[in-house]
């Protein structure tokens, strides 16, 4: 396999359509288990538009076929009908929101889901590639911004245009002469909206950009504090901070600036409306008066009437307004959803084998076969590495800062795939092993230790079922851990922090080194082990390594050679290559590199 430049999750600012169907049938394959709920939202909008529409209707009887000829009778059980069907329009209105928003959290929380196993998934390289900061911002705030999509989305949207149709309806009926004066703002409205609305996406997409650059940015700094506090660039770092800060004040109050120009915009069309209602509305309720007195007048109209118009205006520019705020939100969301389905479109992952092999014993031989490798194609890491290890043999890796050591450890438990050559365990190309098994045979100590919060003994069984608390306690011991241990208030359940941060450099070691020890894989992988504790710990440890290295196929990193000097061969690496192989004593012999490295580290 040729060396490929793969490339991370983008920053994917491209503004999204407000409706993007293809989207959307991904995102009914989170939905459709919870649609019930939002099915019966939907008829609750229904209700609610019905309810709604009756309302103005209810006045104009009240006003026009009760009061008008002082009917008080007939009038205020009216009136009390108004009140109810406005209660049962709230309770509609509120219940709608509820069922909504639960089938919509609800698909939200599987998707979250999906995404975090799908990142659990992914290979080293592609986080290599990605920066943290992006694709924490995929999993929080892209997924909030898509619950607008429930809160203001399809569901709402579709309520609104058919109670926008049904007033068009009502209104033609009512009077159609003064429906169609007042439908006069409508077309301006659509330019109007039509002008504004791409700005405000512009705006938008900008908005994302930003916010995510700031999420990136802070994430880095505040896990590195220390570092920038210890280097003094606090001032620096604020300039920074303050800088990307002023570019996300920009851009929000330019979404704020467009957006506000489009719902000041319809607000004031809705006003003239009225006005022009009003105007020419009012002449015909006049006329309709004097027409009582010449009853042949037929086109007038009642006070009834008039403010039934009124009322069913304001009710349609209110959705109105609404729908061209819901569309940038739709398209907030929609953007968001695109960047979502982006990371869970991302298939960098390792192959895994159809029919993965599985032999019951491990017995440990592990062969390099002419392997090749680089993180980046132009600079490569391992340049043609063969060796073997036999059974039960004790290897030790050497060499300089960026030779390749723990590229090799890497390649061992196929954290990456050579680009070249092959990895072999026991015969068997690590590709034809299923992951995890691989992983169950050959067990890493890292160089750059990780804990996770919890306590001392979590991170040590790391919850694997076949680690109990005594296999981990007894193995842990055996590192001497327990020696440390003791002076903790919680002992073994002393509470490890984020990181391990309230653990010294040489406890994390240990931690780390106890948790694959307790595992006791067939085959055992240490990088620098020792590297971060004092003498009499190092010579503690080193007993405990050379138990643990006992019986089993072992490699070791050290670049404290005094601890490595009882192995069974060391293999001295140089710019990716292997260069010298040997015993101690023959390396001493060979008088080349590692003699050199030898006396370097003894006359100092
Ligand atoms: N994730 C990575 N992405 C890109 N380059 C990397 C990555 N990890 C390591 N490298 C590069 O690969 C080379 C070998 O790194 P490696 O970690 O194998 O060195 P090492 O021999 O273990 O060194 P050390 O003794 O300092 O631990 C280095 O030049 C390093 O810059
Ligand atoms: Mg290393």
């Amino acid at each position: 396999m040729p060396p490929q430049r793969h490339t991370g999750v983008e920053e994917d600012d491209a503004p999204a359509k407000a409706l993007d169907l293809a989207l959307l049938r991904r995102l009914w394959y989170f939905i459709r288990p919870h649609q019930r709920w939002l099915w019966a939202g939907l008829a609750c909008l229904l209700l609610m538009s019905g309810s709604r529409l009756m309302m103005p209707w209810l006045v104009k009887i009240a006003l026009d076929d009760h009061l008008s000829i002082g009917d008080l009778e007939g009038y205020y059980p009216l009136v009390l009908l108004f009140l109810g069907i406005a209660l049962v329009d709230a309770s509609l209105r509120r219940l709608q929101q509820v069922l909504v928003e639960t089938g919509g959290q609800s698909a939200l929380r599987d998707l979250r889901v999906a995404l975090f196993q799908h990142l659990q998934r992914l290979s080293a390289s592609f986080f290599d590639r990605t920066p943290t900061g992006r694709l924490i911002g995929r999993v929080t705030t892209d997924i909030e911004a898509l619950q607008e999509l429930f809160a203001s989305g399809v569901v709402t949207i579709a309520g609104d245009l058919l109670f926008l149709v049904a007033t068009i309806v009502i209104l033609f009926s009512l009077a159609p002469g003064l429906a169609a004066a007042s439908m006069v703002v409508v077309p301006i409205l659509i330019c109007v909206t039509l002008l504004i609305r791409n700005r405000v996406r512009g705006a938008y997409v900008k908005m994302r950009g930003k916010l995510s650059e700031m999420n990136g940015f802070l994430h880095e700094r505040i896990s590195g504090m220390a570092v920038v506090q210890m280097f003094n660039r606090e001032t620096a770092t604020l300039e920074s901070y303050g800088e990307i800060n002023q570019g996300v004040r920009g851009a929000q109050l330019r979404t704020v600036w467009w957006e506000t120009l489009l719902s000041t915009s319809v607000e004031l069309l809705s006003s003239m409306t009225i006005a022009v209602i009003l105007w020419y509305g009012g002449a015909a309720v006049a006329e309709g008066w004097e027409a009582q007195a010449l009853p042949t007048g037929s086109d007038y109209l009642t006070l009834g009437v008039l403010f039934a118009f009124i009322d069913y205006m304001q009710k349609f520019f209110q959705p109105l307004n609404e729908l061209s705020l819901k569309y940038t939100v739709m398209q907030n969301a929609m953007t968001a959803g695109r960047r979502v389905f982006d990371v869970l479109d991302v298939e960098d992952h390792l192959p895994e084998p159809e029919q993965p092999q599985a032999p019951a014993q491990t017995r440990g031989e592990l062969v390099f076969e002419d392997v090749h490798f680089a993180y980046d194609p132009e600079q490569p890491v391992l340049d043609g590495v063969s060796f073997r290890v036999a059974p039960g043999e004790r290897v030790a890796l050497v060499g300089a800062t960026g030779a390749g050591k723990t590229t090799v450890l890497k390649l061992l438990t196929r954290l990456y795939d050579p680009h070249q050559g092959r990895i072999l365990l026991d015969g068997i190309d690590l590709r034809e092993f299923a992951s995890r098994d691989l992983r169950r045979r050959i067990g890493l100590v890292p160089q750059d230790v990780f804990l996770f919060e919890g306590t001392i003994l979590d991170n040590i069984t790391l919850g694997h079922a076949e680690v109990d608390e005594g296999r981990a306690i007894q193995a842990a011991t055996r590192l001497h851990l327990d020696e440390l241990v003791q002076r903790f208030p919680g002992g073994w359940h002393e509470p490890v922090r984020e990181r391990g941060r309230n653990l010294s450099a040489g406890e994390k070691q240990l931690i780390s080194f106890a948790r694959v020890v307790a595992a006791a894989p067939p085959v055992l992988v240490l990088d620098e082990a020792t590297s971060n504790v004092d003498s009499h710990t190092e010579h503690l440890l080193q007993e405990a390594v050379h138990d643990a290295m006992e019986g089993r196929t072992s490699l070791a990193i050290a670049h404290r050679l005094s601890t490595i000097r009882d192995v069974d061969r060391i293999l001295l690496f140089h710019k990716g290559k292997l260069v010298e192989q040997g015993t101690h004593d023959e390396l001493m012999r060979l008088d080349g590199r590692y003699r050199r490295l030898v006396e370097l580290q003894f006359s100092s």
